[in-house]
């Protein structure tokens, strides 16, 4: 039965007791972790956000108090009132190990059933589970952890931001569509029978708006919406630190930014963040790293070797050559020591990457591998020398169109990191990525689309080829990138209307096009515009770097599985008839039955 709070009134958490207080009556209120019965002893864990307590019923409480404890059971909500007291046995693992609460009172507020998993550090309950009982979930020491840094990530950043002059004003949720790139979420309107509202994926054209409205400095914590594909990476809700200044170059723009991440890094971590932050071209990152957010916390640089290996009797590297590929390598340090398994599923893992093969030698007394015999002494000494190699040490070989070449490689590069152990946990490796191709052209469409978004500033020195190689055009747009994720992204935006209208022809919609999807935008560019840019991070893949975890959804207090479905309240669902018929919509296809409990993960 339930007891009642009534005359009990919570002195403290348990974990944040003031140790020295020996002697102290206090008042703790919590989750039985475990109860451990020893005949004469009864120990209680009792756990809340705040940690755990040691609870101890002993021989001279009153049969009443131990009959209640027998009774308590994992996860059972209890109040207790008693003495804290010095542990006899202190438990070193637990920081309130040296304490322990000689209770005189304990009541039982609820019972709970037996969870569906244990509510322990180390869970080894699957996923799918876990999301399902999310609050369960949540109960874990390790998810409390995560949440708490996710709390002080938000603070620090709206403390550093407020202290540089920015206001935090927010943007719309039902609003139009914005072109991030993604599919948008949709809101129908009932009162606009088959009008739709978009959610927003980022809140771009209202920051450039205000912008234009005067309010230089603005910075949001906000809710972005994507329909995409889902990684460990991305959610379909995911939060950004959304941030627009006026008046600003990309310098001044990425200054800020060094000294917010330096704040914010070297308070949650204690580290020393080196200044200025490294920046490479987009241009030198895939040349020297195969990727756009290359993660420096390791070598093994990609290296062309096309010029060594054109004339090849191994007809792979010399055809690549010949119709217009290249060969390109990596040297793993140490790799010799790799089985032919090992290397057997490196090959298997680019194929994913679409390279056709993978060649490797190993640099021993013979030279060892597939294409050791059509690679005579002198190439042999050329590439160990490229490659800044050793003996002992392991060439990794693809040929193919360079695009290829350099996604598998680069690709490769950090797999053979991840399994060689090549990467310190604790470092933190920053830098800007910039000049990014301001247009990508799309083969199967024949036509361009916006690498960033459309708002984004060509190079002032690259204007003048818009009309002539809009391929090679340079945007005024950055990318910061911490231990290989791209964490944001920014740029300058266009503030001159004829210029954005060029941009906006260059991706195939006319001027009545624009218009419609963006008319207010234009007219209020008319206006005087001033020149403004910014940045967004996005806050969830901040906290999953921070906080080690791997995926994006353990730094979420509800997050969604891969299918975009909420395991926990089985969103999404379907809706009455009455509704639809609000809204004045009908749903064509056979409704799919999958109730809550099938969505898949
Ligand atoms: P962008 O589209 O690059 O830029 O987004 C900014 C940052 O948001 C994060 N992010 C995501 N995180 C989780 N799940 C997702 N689905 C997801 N998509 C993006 C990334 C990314 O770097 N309006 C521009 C910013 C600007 O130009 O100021 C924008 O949204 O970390
Ligand atoms: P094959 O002649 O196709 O049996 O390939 C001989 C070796 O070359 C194998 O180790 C293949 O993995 C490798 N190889 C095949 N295609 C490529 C390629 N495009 N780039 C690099 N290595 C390749």
């Amino acid at each position: 039965m339930a007891e009642g709070m009534t005359g009990l009134k919570r002195t403290s958490l348990c974990a944040e007791i003031d140790q020295a207080a020996f002697g102290r009556e206090m008042t703790l209120m919590g989750w039985c972790h475990k109860q451990r019965n020893l005949g004469g002893l009864i120990f209680i864990t009792l756990r809340d956000r705040s940690g755990e307590i040691q609870l101890l019923i002993d021989e001279n409480c009153s049969d009443d108090l131990r009959a209640k404890a027998t009774e308590v059971r994992s996860e059972y909500v209890i109040a207790v009132r008693g003495i804290l007291q010095k542990r006899s046995a202190p438990n070193p693992d637990m920081p309130t190990g040296n304490v322990e609460l000689l209770v005189q009172e304990l009541r039982i507020l609820n019972e709970a059933k037996t969870p569906p998993f244990y509510i322990e550090e180390a869970v080894d309950a699957n996923e799918t589970l876990r999301l399902k009982y999310r609050y369960l979930d949540l109960r874990r020491s390790d998810m409390q952890r995560k949440m708490m840094l996710r709390h002080r990530v938000a603070k620090l950043t709206r403390d550093f931001f407020d202290q540089a002059g920015f206001l935090e004003i927010e943007t719309p949720m039902l609003t139009r569509s914005t072109p991030e790139g993604a599919r948008d979420y949709l809101v129908p309107s009932r009162v606009f029978p088959g009008q739709f509202f978009a959610l927003p994926q980022s809140p771009q054209q209202f920051k450039q708006l205000l912008m234009l409205a005067g309010y230089d400095r603005y910075m949001q914590i906000v809710r972005c919406f994507r329909d995409e594909d889902l990684r460990a990476d991305r959610q379909p809700e995911f939060t950004q630190i959304d941030i627009e200044m006026t008046f600003v170059d990309p310098d001044d723009v990425m200054a800020i930014n060094e000294d917010f991440l330096d704040s914010l890094l070297t308070e949650l971590t204690g580290q020393t963040i080196k200044r200025p932050f490294l920046r490479l071209t987009y241009a030198e990152a895939m040349r020297r790293f195969g990727s756009d957010r290359p993660d420096l916390r390791f070598g093994m640089e990609l290296k062309d070797v096309s010029d060594l290996l054109a004339g090849s009797e191994f007809k792979v590297f010399s055809g690549a050559i010949e119709s217009g590929g290249c060969v390109q390598m990596i040297a793993v340090p140490g790799g010799a020591t790799l089985s032919r398994r090992e290397i057997d599923d490196l090959a298997t893992y680019i194929k994913t990457y679409r390279a056709k093969g993978l060649a490797w030698l190993a640099l021993e007394e013979p030279l060892r591998g597939p294409v050791a015999r059509f690679i005579d002494e002198q190439t042999a000494a050329a590439l160990i020398e490229r490659a800044d190699a050793k003996t002992g040490d392991l060439l990794l070989f693809v040929a193919d169109e360079r695009s290829v070449v350099l996604e598998a490689l680069g690709q490769l590069r950090c797999e053979v990191a991840r399994r060689q152990g090549l990467i310190d946990p604790g470092v933190l490796s920053l830098l800007w990525v910039t000049e990014f191709p301001l247009l990508e052209y799309d083969e199967d469409d024949q036509r361009f689309y916006a690498t960033h978004h459309p708002f984004t500033s060509p190079m002032d020195e690259d204007i003048e080829l818009l009309d002539t190689k809009p391929e090679h055009v340079r945007a005024k747009a950055y990318d910061i990138v911490l231990n290989g994720t791209e964490i944001g992204g920014g740029s300058i935006r266009i503030h001159n209307p004829s210029l954005q209208q060029k941009i906006f022809s260059l991706l195939g919609m006319e001027q009545e096009e624009a218009w419609r999807r963006f008319g207010y935008l234009l007219e209020a560019f008319q206006y005087g515009a001033p020149p403004h840019g910014g940045i967004a991070y996005g806050l969830d893949r901040m906290v999953m770097i921070l906080s080690g975890s791997s995926s994006i959804r353990d730094v979420i207090a509800f997050p969604k599985v891969q299918t975009s479905a909420c395991l926990m309240t089985g969103a999404p669902n379907m809706i009455d008839e009455k509704q639809l018929d609000e809204l004045n919509l009908s749903i064509r296809s056979e409704p799919s039955d999958k109730g809550c409990d099938e969505h898949a993960t």
